[in-house]
C-alpha cells in the first residue's frame, strides 16, 4: 500500500475540513457556542483549503443560517446535500463553490453509503446541469464502484468523492486482507474515475492513522474529512489538528510515509 513514490510528482492534495460536528455540539446545548463559522475561520487559518458542510434535512448539525455564513467567508465552501427539490433551491441561493450530492437516510448516524447513480441518473442529471449552469461544482459521493463511477461521468458530473467508509472499517479491523481489499477498491476507483475525465477527491472516515495511505494516490485532488478532526481538537485543538493532517497529506504526497 504505500510502497515506491508514486504521489511525488502529484498535483497538491487539497483539505477540505468538514465542521459539521462543532454543530452537533452547539446543538447539544441549544446556544450558539461553539460556532461553526469560528471553526471554520480557524481551520482556514491553520491549512484548510475550504470548508464542508452537510444541510441535512433534518438540520440535526448545520442549520440554513450556518450555510449562509459559511458562504460569506473568503474561501471555497462544499455544500454536501441531499438530491431534493428543497436543497437544490437553498444551494442555488447560497451559490457555494461547490456541492456535492449525498445519499440521505434519516435514520443513519452517518452518510453510510455512496449514492445509487446508476439508478438515479434520471434524477441527478438534471441537478448536476442546473448546478452547473450556477458555476457551482458539483461532485457526487459514490462508493468506489466502477458502475456508479462511469455513470457518473455520463450524466455530466465533473467530479466524485470517493467513499472511503469502509477503508475506515476495515482498518480498525484486524484482518490485513479485507484492509488491502478496501484500499485496492479505492485505488481502483481513482483510477477508473481519473481515466473517465473525472477530478476525483475522497473522504469519510478519515484518520491521522488512516489518511496517509489515501493521499498518496496520485490522482486523488481533495480529501474532506470532519469528525476526526472535530474530536482530535478536543485534546490537541482544532489548528494543531488539522495542521497535523495537512502534514500527513504534504508528506504523502512527497513520499514521506510513516
Ligand atoms: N465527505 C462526505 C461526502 C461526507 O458525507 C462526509 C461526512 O459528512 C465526509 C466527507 C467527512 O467524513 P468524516 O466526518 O468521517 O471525516
Amino acid at each position: 500500500m504505500s510502497g515506491g513514490n508514486p504521489a511525488a510528482n502529484a498535483p497538491r492534495c487539497r483539505l477540505g475540513v468538514n465542521i459539521d460536528h462543532v454543530a452537533t455540539l452547539r446543538n447539544a446545548r441549544g446556544g450558539d457556542h461553539p460556532d461553526p463559522v469560528r471553526a471554520a475561520q480557524l481551520a482556514l487559518a491553520s491549512g484548510a483549503d475550504g470548508i464542508t458542510a452537510h444541510l441535512r434535512e433534518d438540520r440535526r448539525h448545520i442549520r440554513d443560517e450556518d450555510m449562509a455564513r459559511l458562504a460569506g467567508l473568503d474561501a471555497p465552501l462544499n455544500f454536501e446535500m441531499a438530491a431534493t427539490a428543497e436543497m437544490m433551491n437553498i444551494c442555488l441561493n447560497t451559490r457555494p463553490h461547490a456541492c456535492c450530492i449525498v445519499p440521505e437516510n434519516r435514520s443513519e448516524r452517518t452518510t453510510e453509503g455512496g449514492l445509487d447513480v446508476v439508478g438515479q441518473r434520471e434524477t441527478l442529471e438534471p441537478m448536476i446541469a442546473r448546478l452547473a449552469d450556477a458555476g457551482i461544482r458539483v461532485s457526487l459521493f459514490v462508493d468506489p464502484e466502477e458502475a456508479h463511477i462511469h455513470a457518473a461521468a455520463e450524466i455530466g458530473a465533473p467530479v466524485v468523492e470517493l467513499h472511503t467508509g469502509e477503508y475506515h472499517e476495515a482498518a480498525q479491523s484486524t484482518t490485513p486482507v479485507r484492509i488491502q481489499a478496501a484500499y485496492d477498491a479505492i485505488e481502483a476507483g481513482a483510477r477508473t474515475a481519473h481515466e473517465a475525465g473525472l477530478e476525483v477527491h475522497a473522504g469519510h472516515g478519515l484518520t491521522f492513522h488512516n489518511v496517509q495511505n489515501i493521499a498518496a494516490i496520485p490522482v486523488i485532488r481533495e480529501l474532506n474529512i470532519g469528525h476526526f478532526l472535530v474530536g482530535e481538537a478536543v485534546f490537541m485543538g482544532l489548528d494543531g489538528a488539522v495542521r497535523e493532517m495537512r502534514r500527513l497529506i504534504d508528506d504523502a504526497r512527497t513520499g514521506l510515509l510513516v
